[in-house]
């Protein structure tokens, strides 16, 4: 398999640019004290904007070369894939996946996990290409043709994957490439732990 971001990462951040932190951060409502993952995180590009306005943030992400661009800026780098998290129940506030869904090999279980990991009332935000746009669409059919193994899916199925793990969720909005799909946790539910196998999703 080729390692398409071991080979990005020392460009990563030049080539993708800055966030829209105050979107994100607008959409994430920040509690105090939060604990944000920055799920398939890589470089930390995004989450470093943000780490003023959290009290813990961790990135993980399952390509080294892209954490160890993290851990240079100070980030705690963890090293996990997104299906199997090394994270207790309940330990998050928020959990934030920006453009790395479509990258994860299998979609629903790693929802699964973010859904185990945020605590009663916590919030995941995933900003993917909205598949709906024909943008996004060469931009699939590209990285096909690079053998990523991306599948994408359009935000309407990535809130019936969030709330297949029992979170309210909706797409709250879209731009021209993009859609963001917020999904939030319920309180006083006990969250029992999903073990039904979804397969390649
Ligand atoms: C397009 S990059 C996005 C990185 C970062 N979120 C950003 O926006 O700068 C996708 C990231 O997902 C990571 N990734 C792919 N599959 C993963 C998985 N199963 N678990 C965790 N991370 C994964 C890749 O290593 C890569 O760093």
């Amino acid at each position: 398999m080729i390692d398409h971001f071991g080979f990005a990462a020392p460009v990563y951040d030049r080539i993708l640019g800055r966030p829209n932190t105050p979107r994100l951060a607008r959409l994430l409502r920040l509690p105090e004290n939060a604990r944000l993952l920055d799920a398939g995180g890589g470089t930390g590009r995004v989450s470093a904007h943000l780490r003023d306005r959290v009290d813990r943030l961790v990135v993980s992400d399952l390509s080294r070369p892209m954490l160890l661009r993290a851990a240079r800026k100070g980030l705690m780098a963890v090293s996990a894939t997104a299906e199997c998290l090394p994270f207790p129940d309940a330990s998050f506030d928020r959990v934030l996946v920006i453009d790395a869904l479509h990258h994860f090999r299998c979609q629903r279980e790693a929802v699964g996990e973010f859904a185990r990991i945020l605590k009663p009332g916590g919030r995941l935000l995933i900003e993917e290409p909205d598949l709906r746009r024909m943008a996004v669409r060469a931009v699939a059919l590209a990285e096909s043709l690079l053998r990523m193994e991306s599948r994408f899916h359009p935000p309407e199925a990535i809130v019936l994957m969030m709330q297949g793990h029992g979170m309210a969720a909706r797409v709250a909005e879209t731009d021209r490439f993009r859609a963001w799909i917020i999904g939030d946790k319920p309180f006083g539910t006990c969250y029992a732990r999903m073990t039904i196998r979804f397969g390649r999703s």
